[in-house]
């Protein structure tokens, strides 16, 4: 089927999760959009973040996409169970798929999980992880300061660096041997976290989980595009796009010249 992919974010971070769908999904097109007119979500109430995420999805189902990702991961803990039901379209949030490896990888069934104040807050992440084995022990710790500093690039600054013993301090007393990152700015500064927490914590990202449910859930709903072919990749913003231009780079690892501004209110 040759309908784009539809993604969609608080702002710049879900390209974490698009260079993640770009590469196991290289002949789809796909549409990108990051609200970075509202960034962030991620201190939000659930009323509000619920408003913004069905004008997201409201955009993009008018770009005809045929599947979305929802790549924040607030949005997909706080907001998405709702909104699936109802849109007739299939939706891959970053919740379901990370917890699924962690579960699956973890050797003492002690898994972290770390994300913005509202991710943790709406204990999705500790839900979706008790479904699948009752017996896990799960830890959750808000990280909210780390979405700025991935944002500013602060990704090896000692400053950095402390904030991670600090937040991650608790994880570390508890002795987990799993922590997710649930988040799309975590990525970014993964490497300072598995400094802080040591090379026996397996790291889980959400990303190239998504990535990997999208891709069965097109093979399985045949909705996949021949293989071989090169997919389009077009990109929205609700503000002006220059700072998502400048700070895309780091996220999605190569440069961006061809984003949108759209006006997000009238969806
Ligand atoms: N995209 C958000 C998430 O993954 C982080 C940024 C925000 O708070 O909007 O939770």
């Amino acid at each position: 089927m040759s309908d784009p992919i539809g993604i969609f974010d608080s702002g710049v971070g879900g390209l974490t999760v698009a260079r993640e769908v770009f590469s196991h999904l290289p002949a789809e097109d796909v549409i990108y959009f990051g609200d970075v007119g509202r960034t962030p979500y991620g201190g939000r109430s659930q009323e509000i973040i619920q408003q913004f995420a069905r004008q997201d999805i409201a955009f993009l189902t008018e770009h005809n996409v045929k599947a979305i990702v929802c790549a924040c991961n607030t949005v997909s803990a706080v907001a998405l169970a709702e909104i699936a039901a109802e849109i007739d379209l299939p939706i891959v949030g970053v919740i379901e798929p990370p917890a699924r490896c962690a579960a699956g990888v973890t050797t003492g069934g002690r898994i972290g999980v770390i994300g913005t104040q509202a991710t943790i807050s709406s204990d999705a992440y500790a839900r979706v992880l008790r479904e699948i084995n009752p017996q896990l022990k799960i830890f959750s710790k808000a990280c909210p300061l780390f979405v700025p500093l991935a944002e500013e690039g602060y990704v090896d600054r000692p400053a950095t660096r402390l904030i991670a013993e600090e937040y991650l301090a608790p994880m570390k007393e508890v002795a987990v041997d799993t922590l997710i990152l649930g988040c799309t700015h975590y990525p970014l500064l993964e490497e300072v976290i598995r400094e802080v927490m040591g090379p026996q914590v397996r790291l889980i990202g959400s990303g190239t989980e998504a990535a990997r449910a999208t891709t069965e859930l097109l093979r399985d709903q045949q909705l996949s595009r021949d293989p071989g072919g090169k997919g389009q990749h077009r990109f929205y913003v609700s503000d002006v796009p220059e700072k998502f231009t400048q700070i895309a780079t780091h996220f999605l690892g190569r440069k961006l010249d061809n984003v949108t501004r759209i006006d997000i209110s009238r969806y």
